[in-house]
């Protein structure tokens, strides 16, 4: 098994999020934050690595890589590998499977433009980083492989850290980074067994 909980320097992994009759997570809801939805199902399942296949029966099913990160600098990544939680805890009965895709805008601006607006302006890291470890995290790329979304950021957590992650979700979207964000869908899900 690869070490999933850091995402700096590690081989891209190809996750398969399949919304469908099979999986370990029970899908609670699915909002339409910016844009056009997803179809309502009742699991999802994430599947990982390279021999992954579209599960036949799936309604619906995404893609994305894990890949090296564009906008961390030293004393963030540091801050980050410190506090960060691997995902599967037995305890983060909770997730969250957000698709996003900014625009066509703020794909043309340059690198430093975009970390510009997502750190210096936004806070993206300063402000989440709050919230580590109990929130564990892992975003994948989309956008590379012709996908719908440009990011499939996946989130899990224990039920008693749900109104937590609703406040960090909450300050994102306030943000200058999210005036870029032309289509968003937030999927909540609970493991199977759990109330
Ligand atoms: C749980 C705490 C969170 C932490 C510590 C965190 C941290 C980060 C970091 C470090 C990056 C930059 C990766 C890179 O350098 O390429 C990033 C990117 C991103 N995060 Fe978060 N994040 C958190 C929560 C969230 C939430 C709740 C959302 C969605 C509502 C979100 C959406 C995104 C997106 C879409 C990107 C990609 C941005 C881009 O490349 O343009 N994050 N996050």
């Amino acid at each position: 098994m690869p070490v999933r909980y850091y995402e700096g320097p590690m081989r891209p992994l190809l996750v398969v999020f399949a919304g469908g009759a099979s999986g370990p997570w029970r899908i609670q809801r699915i909002d339409a934050v910016i844009g056009e939805s997803l179809p309502i199902t009742e699991r999802l399942a994430m599947l990982e690595g390279e021999g992954t296949r579209h599960p036949a029966e799936a309604d619906w099913v995404l893609r994305g890589v894990t890949s090296n990160e564009r906008y961390v600098n030293e004393a963030e990544r540091a801050a980050l590998t410190t506090r960060q939680a691997g995902l599967d805890r037995p305890e983060a009965t909770c997730a969250a499977l957000i698709p996003i895709r900014k625009s066509q805008t703020w794909w043309e601006l340059t690198q430093e433009a975009r970390r510009e607006i997502f750190e210096e302006r936004s806070r993206h890291i300063a402000t989440s980083l709050q919230y580590l470890p109990a929130v564990a995290r892992r975003l994948h790329h989309g956008r590379d492989l012709g996908e719908p979304f440009d990011f499939l950021t996946w989130f899990e957590y224990a039920p008693a850290y749900r109104e937590a992650f609703e406040e960090l979700v909450g300050k994102l979207r306030e943000t200058e980074e999210w005036t870029y964000v032309e289509r968003e869908v937030d999927i909540r899900l609970i493991r199977d067994g759990h109330p």
